[in-house]
């Protein structure tokens, strides 16, 4: 392979030059050497190590470049970023680190290059290109990384041990790397992180959520969670999915191994959206079935209301994991809340009604609900699989069929509250309420269309029954 192809951006360039002016050598390293050789689509982050200060290469960089870009410091890392063209770059020296044994920090120590590969989490990210005038473009692979990359191997450069303890995030980064990138992680770099597992409390939980995000957001990520339980990691991340693992057996009846259904759904829905937080809720669909499963002698295996505590659970988890208490999380609350409604429909006769008052509570987010129940369909037995999939069909053609007449997405009650109010001359009081009630479940019922003259007529009707007088 012919690596100068990786640094035909200007750039690169102008860092040959503005090193050669400081008299310092440079490389370009990590993910962005990977993921040329993988060919992963275009760069967004350049790292670039400088034997020597990476932030006075930042600076000269910066002075070189026609932008004349800002550059961010960051003093306690020795590090420098600029932005150009949209790219990041970023500048460190090359370092020779130790960590000390209770937080992230790391005692910093100037060094060579390959001092600072040999400090990097995996062999695969520890290549680096020369950026000198003399070798540009040159490879520099210590630890046999494009092997790794061939026989598609997640290893670290010394001992997983030390490579692990000195950042205890790059577990989970094994875990994400294997489960985007399709590889394997050596035998001896899985125990160790099996070994080390609970040094990831000491990680903070957004780094965290990056990294399970990046898992999410792969083409299967099933691989990434079924290493996090198998190494231990997972009950200190999300031990509510812990807690669905397993089979009971009581008195010949079994229920699902929910932990592995959720993965399996949340296979399914990656097979069918990037959204994330779609995503999410298949993730946490079932969560609310561990603390809600009993056992009942005539129907066996129930979980009662599981879908209203797991919508509370989100809560408290993306409130654990310091994620967005926004419109997000609402979102993932009301789908795993709603989980159950078209399941039960598929089931059954869809009827009109059903499918109004499904739209009517879903909203805009219909389409999304359908989608994960679809994933939820689990069942080996091609049968029920059949059918299920056919009810799921006529169920998005009714919601087609009844959102084109009915127009019950968003709501909108054809008869006001002032408008009651003056028909019968009341003051604000609970009759309103009742009418706007009874009319919106005539609506939902099917027994009046969605239409300003039979709702107001039905008003009338529920008025007088009421013993309201009307106004002339
Ligand atoms: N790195 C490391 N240990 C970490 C994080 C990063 O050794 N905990 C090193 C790796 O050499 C990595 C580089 O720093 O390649 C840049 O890290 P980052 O930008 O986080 O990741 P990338 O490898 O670029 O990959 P991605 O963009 O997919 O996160």
């Amino acid at each position: 392979m012919n690596y100068k192809e990786a640094l035909q951006l200007s750039v690169f360039k102008v860092i040959t030059q503005s090193a050669e002016e400081l008299q310092m050598e440079a490389y370009v390293i990590g993910g962005f050497v990977r993921d040329f050789i993988l060919k992963r689509g275009d760069a967004k982050d350049i790292d670039v190590v400088a034997v020597g200060s990476g932030i006075e290469l930042a600076k000269q960089v910066a002075k070189n470049l026609p932008t004349n870009p800002k550059i961010q410091i960051f003093k306690t890392y020795g590090t420098a970023m600029l932005r150009y063209n949209d790219i990041e770059i970023e500048f460190v020296g090359a370092r020779k680190e130790s960590y000390s044994e209770n937080s992230r920090n790391p005692v910093v120590e100037n060094g060579s290059l390959e001092d600072d590969q040999n400090r990097r989490d995996f062999t695969i990210n520890a290549l680096a290109l020369s950026l000198n005038l003399n070798t540009f473009g040159d490879l520099l692979d210590p630890f046999n990384g494009i092997q790794d990359l061939d026989n598609k191997i997640i290893r670290t450069p010394l001992d997983p041990d030390i490579t692990y303890s000195d950042d205890p995030l790059r577990m989970l980064r094994a875990i994400r790397f294997a489960t985007q990138l399709d590889f394997t992680i050596e035998a001896e770099s899985l125990n160790a992180i099996s070994k080390n597992s609970s040094r990831i409390k000491i990680i903070t939980k957004e780094r965290i959520v990056v990294e399970i995000n990046k898992i999410l957001e792969s083409t299967k990520p099933s691989v990434g969670f079924l290493l996090l339980e198998q190494t231990g990691l997972l009950k200190y991340i999300l031990p509510e999915l812990i807690a669905l693992k397993g089979v009971e057996e009581v008195e010949g009846q079994k229920h699902k191994d929910n932990f592995y259904h959720t993965l399996e759904v949340v296979d399914n829905i990656s097979k069918k959206t990037n959204n994330l937080w779609l995503r999410w809720a298949a993730l946490l669909h079932d969560i609310g079935k561990a603390p809600t499963k009993k056992f009942n002698k005539r129907i066996g295996w129930t979980f009662h209301g599981h879908e209203f505590e797991g919508s509370k659970m989100v809560y408290q988890l993306f409130k654990r994991l310091k994620m967005p208490l926004n419109d997000k999380m609402k979102f993932v609350q009301k789908m795993v809340l709603m989980s159950s409604r078209p399941i039960v429909l598929a089931q059954d006769l869809v009827t009109d009604s059903a499918v109004r008052r499904l739209v009517f509570d879903a909203g805009d987010y219909v389409d999304d609900l359908m989608t994960l129940c679809e994933a939820d369909i689990t069942t080996k037995n091609p049968k029920k699989f059949k059918k299920y999939h056919n009810n799921f069909k006529i169920v998005r053609d009714k919601i087609i069929e009844v959102e084109e007449r009915d127009h019950v997405r968003n709501f909108q009650p054809p008869i006001s509250g002032e408008e009651i109010m003056n028909t019968f001359n009341l003051k604000p009081s609970r009759e309103i309420g009742v009418i706007k009630e009874f009319i919106k479940e005539a609506i939902l019922e099917g027994d009046i269309p969605n239409e300003y003259e039979a709702a107001h007529k039905l008003m009338l009707e529920k008025g007088l029954k009421l013993g309201l007088k009307v106004n002339d």
